[in-house]
């Protein structure tokens, strides 16, 4: 994956990625806040950024966060009630939302409990409403599964569509995913990929790899528009990268 306004950012170990993934929340924030009154994010699911998110919810990053201007997306959801233990929402939910002071109404679950393509139509007309027609969040957390998927953008399908918002149809789940589209993604001023992990040297590799082809990884979709791509990784997911 090649990009003028990419770059890759390599942590020792878990807890110092976990807390630059946190750092880089704060800063964002601070500045969305400062410079437009309102912080715009979609956090990413999956076990890499929970620690990070325990960190938003601890001092001193806790009471660094504006949490009254900050408003709160997913990339993706599963499509499950919200206290499902494969809830994205829950995961946030329980490790830093619930612990800090963001009114409730600034937080915007997908709802996976609804007709998938109900809840992915009901998802974009709320990115509408609140970022306007052509939604651009200000961060887009995400993370990087071992077969190349990010967000439920998954090998097969990856969706190139016009919309923001996407239900498709995941074999290998055999179940509906909702998901944030690329084109949306792409328009965030900031993208985070977080990847962790010896188990993902290899993937990371491949995606890094400037002939990585989105029907195989997609997160080779991924690519700002006119905002900023950063991977944050730690060590042993780096290992397999060349010097
Ligand atoms: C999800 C995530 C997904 C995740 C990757 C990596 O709903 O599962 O949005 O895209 O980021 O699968 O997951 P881990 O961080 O658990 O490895």
């Amino acid at each position: 994956m090649d990009g003028a306004r990419s770059k890759i950012e390599v942590f020792d170990n878990p807890e110092t990625l976990a807390a630059a993934i946190a750092d880089l929340f704060v800063d964002c924030a601070q500045t969305a806040t400062t410079e437009r009154g309102g912080f715009y994010v979609a956090l990413s699911g999956g076990r890499t950024p929970t620690r990070a998110y325990e960190l938003l919810a601890q001092e001193p990053r806790t009471n660094a966060v504006p949490w009254k201007d900050v408003f709160i997306y997913f990339g993706d959801e599963r499509c499950v009630p919200p206290d499902d233990e494969q809830s994205n929402y829950l995961l946030a939910k329980q490790s830093f939302l619930d612990r800090v002071q963001i009114p409730l109404g600034n937080v915007h679950r997908m709802r996976g409990e609804e007709q998938p393509d109900q809840a992915a139509a009901g998802y974009q007309k709320i990115l509408i409403e609140d970022m306007g027609a052509d939604p651009r969040f200000d961060l887009v957390l995400l993370g990087l599964g071992l077969d190349g998927h990010t967000a439920s953008l998954f090998p097969g399908n990856p969706l190139t569509a016009e919309t923001f918002v996407e239900a498709p149809y995941v074999p290998k789940f055999s179940a509906h995913r909702i998901t944030l589209t690329p084109r949306v993604i792409n328009r965030a001023r900031r993208i985070a990929v977080a990847v962790e992990g010896i188990e993902k040297a290899e993937i990371l590799a491949s995606v890094l790899d400037k002939a990585a082809d989105p029907a195989i990884y997609p997160i080779a979709l991924v690519l700002p528009t006119d905002g900023e791509l950063t991977w944050l990784v730690d060590r042993a997911a780096a290992s397999s990268l060349q010097k």
